[in-house]
């Protein structure tokens, strides 16, 4: 028997399947194959790959309960659309995936789906989970105690909980469009923005939110998001976003200290979109000794929490790599080369990453040493200028470039920030506060292990720069047609 897991009908749709003896033999996002970016739908090519990991028949389960969403959706005014599972999958979908011949579909509930993602793919057998997103069905955070029983299936216990609309990740929302930016999608910049602001609106926006900080209740629906000119028409932006940075924080250390006293176990697992905040998590290891964040911990990530439940024990967790196939062996002669003659290349290699993140097999990589490259890079991203390229290390380095954050001995998915020790080499990886998002990359023989261990060898310099390899406007790329796209309209080397 194989458990696939779907989330999709809101946004970022995902499929995951998990085989019978608990192995995760594909995972993917559907964006990525539509080229829509946070497509919301499984598009067919999309299930066709996927379905190509299935061998033999399986079981379907779905990341929430339609009818409990629905009922919330009612409550906040929203109206449902026509309400059956056909109606939520889409009846090509559920075509495609033969849905109709295999009969039930299983279903979930969504904190509890994040909850599985995270801790079934973790390496403790005990932990809390807590998970932090805008809204599931009705919750917005939750706390659980985590453990396997006597058989080997993974027990869930809630300890705590707040529902909609009390949601920190939609205060984040909201906050990220009244700075003009695109809710649900550019939280991340709203993040990157908050380095160079101060928070001198955190109070006035802590007094206009929330009612009781110790129980994490709101006064205020943020669902719809805030006024135009809430704090004054020429508030400013970066002085907006500190300071929603900020309040953020402080809601997060009130809920880890919440879910350490209640939960009684050092291990924690942390999921939800919030647990995308990688300024945020520093703060965890000041209340767990261990923890895990799996790489995709939002919504297209629970696809995999959805297969997981189906399949009830802990998965053999590898990598993050587990989507759509470019076959070969990693192109590190080629990358070598264009490395040294054009400092910058793309790499299209090996399975697609699972997240929001490129961590080496979709990713365009550069020389991250001396002041020029940021620009050259740029010339490609256009990014804002502000903000900073990732590194990517080897990890056995990583203490000599960085100060890295209590509680995270590594950093494999870019899960935390961590202050860069030597920022007048590297301001290329260097935010505006001296630190970087890092990738620290173990001793796992993957491709991208061996560029670095090459590049090391030969250069001395234990890191690359490491941005996602796509073109403007879309997702990342997935397969080689997008590669030779990449190519052709940006000039640049995407080796396979
Ligand atoms: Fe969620």
């Amino acid at each position: 028997m194989n458990y696939v897991g779907i989330s999709c009908g809101f946004h970022d749709a995902g499929l995951s399947v998990v085989n019978d003896k608990g192995e995760i033999v594909f995972a993917g996002h559907s964006e990525r194959y539509s080229k829509y970016k946070h497509d919301k739908d499984l598009c067919v090519d999309f299930i066709k790959d996927a379905l190509r990991h299935i061998d033999g028949s399986f079981e379907l389960h779905y990341y929430e309960k339609p009818w409990l969403k629905a009922i919330r959706q009612l409550r906040a005014g929203q109206r449902p659309g026509p309400f059956s599972m056909s109606n939520i999958i889409g009846p090509a979908n559920m075509d495609a995936m033969a849905i109709k011949r295999t009969g039930k579909i299983h279903t979930h509930v969504h904190h509890k789906t994040h909850a599985a993602a995270g801790f079934q793919t973790s390496p403790f057998d005990r932990a809390t989970v807590v998970v932090i997103d805008a809204i599931g069905e009705m919750d917005s955070i939750s706390i659980w105690d985590a453990t396997y029983d006597s058989n080997g299936y993974a027990q869930y216990k809630k300890l705590w909980g707040r529902k909609y609309p009390n949601s920190i990740g939609m205060m984040y929302s909201a906050m990220t469009k009244r700075v003009g930016l695109h809710p649900m999608d550019e939280e991340y910049i709203l993040m990157g923005m908050s380095a160079y602001g101060k928070p001198i609106y955190s109070d006035k926006i802590s007094d206009e939110f929330i009612a009781d900080h110790n129980n994490v209740e709101f006064m205020r629906n943020l669902h719809v998001g805030v006024e135009d000119d809430f704090l004054g028409a020429d508030a400013d932006h970066m002085d907006i976003a500190a300071s929603t940075q900020v309040l953020t924080e402080h809601l997060i250390k009130t809920i880890m200290a919440k879910a350490r006293y209640l939960g009684q176990s050092k291990n924690l697992v942390y999921g939800g979109g919030v647990a995308l905040n990688c300024l945020a998590n520093r703060v965890l290891g000041d209340y767990f000794e261990n923890i895990w964040i799996m790489p995709n911990p939002g919504d297209a990530g629970n696809s995999l929490g959805a297969a997981a439940l189906g399949y009830g024990k802990k998965l053999t967790w590898t990598d993050a790599f587990l989507g759509h196939d470019i076959k070969g062996e990693y192109p590190i002669d080629d990358v070598m080369k264009e490395l040294y003659t054009n400092k910058m290349v793309g790499v299209a290699s090996g399975r697609a990453e699972f997240g929001p993140r490129a961590l080496g097999n979709r990713s365009l990589l550069a020389d991250p040493r001396g002041p020029e490259i940021k620009d050259k890079v740029n010339e490609i991203k256009r990014r804002q200028k502000f903000r900073p390229f990732a590194p990517i290390i080897l990890e056995e380095h990583v203490d000599d470039y960085f100060d890295m954050p209590r509680g995270f001995s590594n950093s494999r998915y870019m899960q935390v920030i961590a202050r860069c020790r030597h920022p007048d080499l590297f301001p290329a990886i260097v935010h505006a506060d001296n630190t970087s998002r890092v990738q620290t990359v173990p001793k796992d023989g993957s491709g991208i292990r061996k560029l670095l261990e090459r590049w090391y060898d030969e250069t001395g310099c234990p890191m690359l720069l490491n941005t996602s390899l796509n073109i403007r406007g879309e997702p990342m790329v997935n397969d080689r047609s997008d590669a030779d796209r990449f190519e052709k309209l940006y000039n640049l080397t995407v080796c396979s």
